[in-house]
């Protein structure tokens, strides 16, 4: 039996694994594209030489940049900067908050900037204008994905891992409303589950913030919506075991 939704783990190893779909990009496939960037990047800061600063964007680039750095052959430095654009959903909302900011100055440095996925580019756009409003001596920009179908903000991208259609995907440091981070492969979600995490989500938040329930959270007023939240998850908790 698999619930997925059981926090305590329970179910076990399946309980990830059962929402993903398809898997769009391998361990393998991920291993070499890593390589070939690494040499790529390697064989340009050879060339043009001085300072490298690396900066990912967190958190979707850790496992990726995590792996990227270990394959540039060249002397570099880490610096990382948070930035939010999509809160708990699939859809870019084209609101950018600088959530933290680089602890380095970045004035008269080669900078690359790294990043898990560039979709419409409305992040990216922002960043990059923030960037180089700094100084910077170059500024180049390394995605391991990239959505060009869905392009809204035109972007130079300089070292790119791959090209992907236009599905939403997790997995590799690319998140679904935070989860799925941890996959070591580039997958795409069931699309029942995209529905059913944000139906629910949504219903539980609706029921909880609700001006009548008390700061206890017992209020038996909250019984009758619970109820029908039991009632609403059943049949999902069967079609899971089935
Ligand atoms: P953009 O501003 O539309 O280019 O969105 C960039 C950010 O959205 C990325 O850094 C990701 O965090 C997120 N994002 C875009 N597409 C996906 C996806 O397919 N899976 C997970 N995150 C995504
Ligand atoms: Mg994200």
């Amino acid at each position: 039996m698999e619930l997925w939704f059981n926090q305590d783990g329970v179910s076990g190893e399946g309980m990830l694994e059962s929402r993903i779909d398809s898997i769009l990009i391998g361990e393998e496939e991920i291993r070499e594209r890593v390589a070939g960037l690494g040499e790529q990047i390697t064989q340009y800061y050879s060339e043009i030489g001085g300072d490298l600063i690396v900066v990912g964007l967190l958190r979707g680039c850790f496992v990726f940049m995590a792996d990227l750095v270990r394959h540039i052959r060249y002397p570099l430095t880490v610096d990382f900067m948070a930035v939010s654009s999509y809160g708990d959903g699939t859809v870019s909302t084209g609101d950018v908050k600088i959530v933290m900011d680089l602890d380095a100055s970045i004035e008269g440095r080669n900078v690359l900037v790294v990043e898990d996925i560039i979709d419409t580019g409305t992040t990216f756009k922002k960043i990059l204008r923030m960037l180089n409003n700094r100084n910077p001596a170059s500024l180049k920009v390394c995605t391991f994905l990239n959505k060009p179908s869905r392009r809204t903000h035109p972007v130079q991208i300089d070292f790119c891992g791959k090209d992907i259609p236009d599905e939403f995907v997790c997995g590799y440091g690319l998140d679904y409303a935070q989860e799925y981070r941890n996959l070591p492969y580039v997958g795409v979600l069931k699309q029942e589950d995209i529905w059913r995490v944000r139906t629910i989500s949504q219903y539980l938040r609706k029921i909880m913030t609700r001006k009548d329930v008390d700061s206890s959270g017992s209020s038996a007023r909250i019984f009758p919506e619970m109820l029908g939240c039991g009632f609403f998850l059943l049949p999902h908790i069967i079609l899971q075991q089935s």
